[in-house]
């Protein structure tokens, strides 16, 4: 089999680069280790930057989001039991964020793409790739993989690893070619999904001595809630009743008036937190996009946003590629990413910063993260550069 593209992972990023090429007139071909339901069903990003939303909706995939999207023109932060809410329409020109899930997102692609004929193996299993090459134009691309009991090649152009952190595209890069760029947090987040209409229109971000809290929702009748925990939290000692106090204590006002209102918990886990980018984002005709390249912890909402202009980016590039014969945006691809990539990550580190508890930190530490809390709240501009942040960056110019 052969194709121009070789895309390895149906997330966010395979999926919307193999319907950003198909728009431009390049042929690709998705590799999945897991099956459509499971990756339809993981529970993961809830926030989506104006620009993300956009471009869903302005390439044809944002009939769902138009009707189910909550557009959020602020968010709040909760500290020594007050409230504060940057608004965006002041503090962001009008730019807003969209409440509306990653399971949403990749459904919508996944119907957008199987209905315009895309090809999508699912349930790969050892998936390889082969002769990427090491910058000369002659190497010829393969993937293997076993599905549908066969063993499969495909031969293409270039390959696209958006196989996620744990894939086998970044490993498959030659030793020493990579830089890895990380920071692991001492931390991780208990996050569950409750049947129980959202206690706040917007998201609240707490800080608090027990630990972070996040208060957000999936729709006007699911809420998505976090605590701060250990990175290898054991569930099993967090029965629901335990996690509802916690939240409660956490996300309290100091007068007491607001509520938190409980539901049936539908889903829980576990994440880590870490921050993490190789450079470059490219070797010979592989290109990494999304998380296979970085990870931000979560606390900016950032992961899902990040891979959305990657593979913006590198759209661009292919179809330069084959309309123009152009290579340099090919082979800027990184550089141009990796602007940005470093500004979300500078973003997503100081967002969590500010808002966790380092057990490394002592009483000097608390009072200078409620000091910084105090000035981005109460300064106009520090309001400003979070609001501009959290809406997310302009996707850069190529
Ligand atoms: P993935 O979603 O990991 O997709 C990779 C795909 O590759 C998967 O389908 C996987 O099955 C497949 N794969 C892996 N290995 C192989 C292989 N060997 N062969 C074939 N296929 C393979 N981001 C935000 O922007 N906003 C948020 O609010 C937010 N909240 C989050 C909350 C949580 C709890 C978590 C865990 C993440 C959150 N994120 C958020 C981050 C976001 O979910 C990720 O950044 C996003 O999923 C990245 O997309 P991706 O396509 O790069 O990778
Ligand atoms: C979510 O809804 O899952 C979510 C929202 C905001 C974040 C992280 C996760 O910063």
């Amino acid at each position: 089999m052969r194709t121009q593209v070789g895309i390895v992972g149906a997330g966010p990023a395979g999926l919307l680069l193999s319907h950003l090429l198909h728009r431009q007139g390049v042929e690709s071909i998705l590799i999945e280790g897991r099956s459509r339901q499971y990756v339809e069903d993981r529970v993961r990003a809830g926030v989506l930057e104006q620009g993300t939303a956009d471009l869903m909706v302005e390439t044809g995939v944002g009939d769902r989001l138009k009707r189910e999207g909550l557009i959020h023109h602020g968010v709040m932060f909760r500290f020594q039991g007050r409230t504060h809410r940057f608004d965006f329409t002041e503090l962001a020109g009008g730019r807003a964020i969209f409440v509306y899930p990653q399971n949403k997102v990749v459904a919508d692609l996944f119907d957008a793409r199987l209905a315009a004929g895309g090809k999508i193996f699912f349930e790969a299993d050892d998936v390889s790739i082969h002769d990427i090459g090491d910058g000369g134009g002659k190497a010829r691309p393969k993937i293997r993989f076993r599905a549908n009991g066969e063993q499969q090649e495909i031969e293409c152009d270039f390959i696209a690893g958006c196989d996620g952190f744990h894939g086998v595209c970044r490993p498959s890069i030659p030793e020493g070619a990579l830089t890895v760029f990380e920071r692991v947090y001492p931390f991780g987040w208990l996050g569950i999904l409750a049947e129980a209409p959202p206690s706040s229109d917007e998201l609240i971000y707490a800080y608090h001595e027990r630990g972070f809290a996040l208060l957000s929702m999936r729709s006007p009748t699911i809420s998505r809630l976090y605590i701060q925990c250990t990175p290898e939290e054991d569930l099993n000692q967090w029965p629901d009743d335990r996690i509802w106090q916690e939240l409660h204590r956490r996300l309290a006002t100091a007068d007491g008036g607001w509520k938190l209102t409980e539901g049936p918990v539908l889903q829980k886990g576990v994440t880590g937190m870490r921050s993490f980018v190789v450079e470059p984002m490219q070797y010979g005709k592989l290109f990494l996009a999304g998380d296979a390249a970085h990870i931000v912890p979560p606390t900016g909402a950032k992961g899902l946003n990040l891979a959305a202009a990657d593979v913006v980016v590198l759209a661009r590039a292919l179809k330069e590629f084959y309309t123009s014969n152009r290579r340099d945006l090919l082979e800027k691809y990184s550089t141009i990413c990796l602007r940005r990539v470093w500004k979300a990550q500078r973003f997503s580190w100081w967002m969590t910063s500010m808002l966790h508890l380092f057990d490394t930190d002592n009483a000097f530490d608390r009072r200078r993260q409620l000091a910084e809390l105090d000035y981005v709240t109460g300064s106009h501009a520090a309001s400003q550069t979070l609001a501009e942040n959290y809406v997310g960056l302009p996707m850069d110019p190529l």
